[in-house]
């Protein structure tokens, strides 16, 4: 094997992703409904894989062992076994770094498996093309399909029972519009649940699962539709029931999954309010207490100037659309 080093940035949902295939066996990670992102800039993980004598973990310079180190290594031997090498894979030396904003709270498992991914197969000499190491990055985590790719981008669903379809692709590059996320952050408490266990519940108690997995395709053409157009109005709309709709389904699971604090709110009704006034911002958040505004770079400072205002906001970040990831084989 070789060292490699890849850089792959996060992203964020704009029509989001909840819940697994009823079918999917759990190492195939396989969403049950599809979904569209915009990779961000700036916000990105680095990873490098090298040979060693022993496998190991270190991420932000720390080393890391238990679930976070195992998750890392399963997906290592994933990429092992996609490339078809003969014999056990080879021990390795792991080493990532997370450019997130420190406290952020979001999810660098994005970025991460994606970087992991990619240096992982160029380290093993596994070269199968973007589409395959996608569908490969979603088994370690399903946004991390998505992060394979700049711009804007849509995970396919699929329907093939080993996945093989089920792999994001690019919609639009970086350049094709000029809009920026906020992100603004809110007050934290203890997390309510981590994602995979949250989706379970949705999907096993949650009256509203079928009905958000049966309209989620339809809300994936409209955004699609409008992406293509750059209409942020009609795009906005889809992000927000989007949105919206994801936490009614988690907030009706049993225990309730609630992910949002009193400033999470606080902060929606400010972008509402704004909006009426003509900043025109577009609110979406995930499975955490901070919420992302959509809009034009035009706007966006006078936006973000407006919601560091907002009482239990603790900063805002402005991030445009991000690059394709790197790679690169070390010497
Ligand atoms: O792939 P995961 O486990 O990071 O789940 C992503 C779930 C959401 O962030 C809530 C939505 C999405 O599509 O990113």
């Amino acid at each position: 094997m070789k060292s490699a080093r890849a850089v792959a940035h996060t992203n964020i949902a704009l029509v989001k992703y909840w819940g697994k295939r009823d079918s999917s066996p759990a190492d195939l990670n396989l969403p049950a409904v599809g979904s569209l992102s915009l990779t961000l800039d700036r916000l990105r993980s680095e990873t490098t894989v090298c040979p060693a004598g022993h496998d190991s973990f270190t991420l932000n310079q720390e080393p890391a062992s238990g679930e976070v180190a195992g998750k890392v290594l399963r997906q290592l031997d994933r990429v092992w076994q996609a490339a078809g090498h003969a014999g056990p894979r080879p021990p390795c030396e792991v080493v990532s770094r997370n450019f997130l904003p420190t406290a952020a709270g979001l999810a660098s498992s994005a970025s991460g498996f994606a970087a992991l991914t990619l240096a992982a197969a160029a380290a093993f000499d596994h070269d199968p093309g973007r589409p395959a190491l996608s569908a490969l990055a979603r088994r370690g985590s399903g946004s991390a399909a998505r992060s394979l790719w700049g711009g804007f981008v849509r995970l396919e669903r699929g329907v093939a029972a080993d996945g093989s379809d089920c792999r994001a692709y690019p919609l639009h590059p970086q350049a094709h519009w000029d809009v920026r996320l906020l992100i603004v952050h809110t007050e934290r408490g203890p997390k309510a649940i981590g994602s995979t266990a949250g989706m379970q519940r949705s999907r096993d108690t949650s009256p509203y699962y079928g009905p958000w997995v049966d309209t989620s395709e339809a809300d994936l053409a409209a955004a699609e539709a409008a992406l293509a157009a750059r209409d942020l109005a009609v795009l906005g709309d889809i992000v927000e029931h989007s949105c919206f709709k994801m936490h009614a389904c988690m907030m009706a699971s049993r225990p309730p999954i609630v992910y949002w604090r009193g400033a999470t709110l606080d902060v929606v009704h400010a972008v509402w309010r704004l909006r009426a006034e003509g900043l025109q911002g577009y609110v979406t958040s995930d499975a955490g207490p901070h919420v992302k505004v959509l809009c034009l770079s035009g706007q966006a400072d006078d936006l973000a100037a407006r919601l560091r205002d907002v009482p239990g906001v603790h900063a805002v970040d402005l991030v445009g659309p991000g690059p394709d990831p790197t790679v690169e084989v070390l010497a």
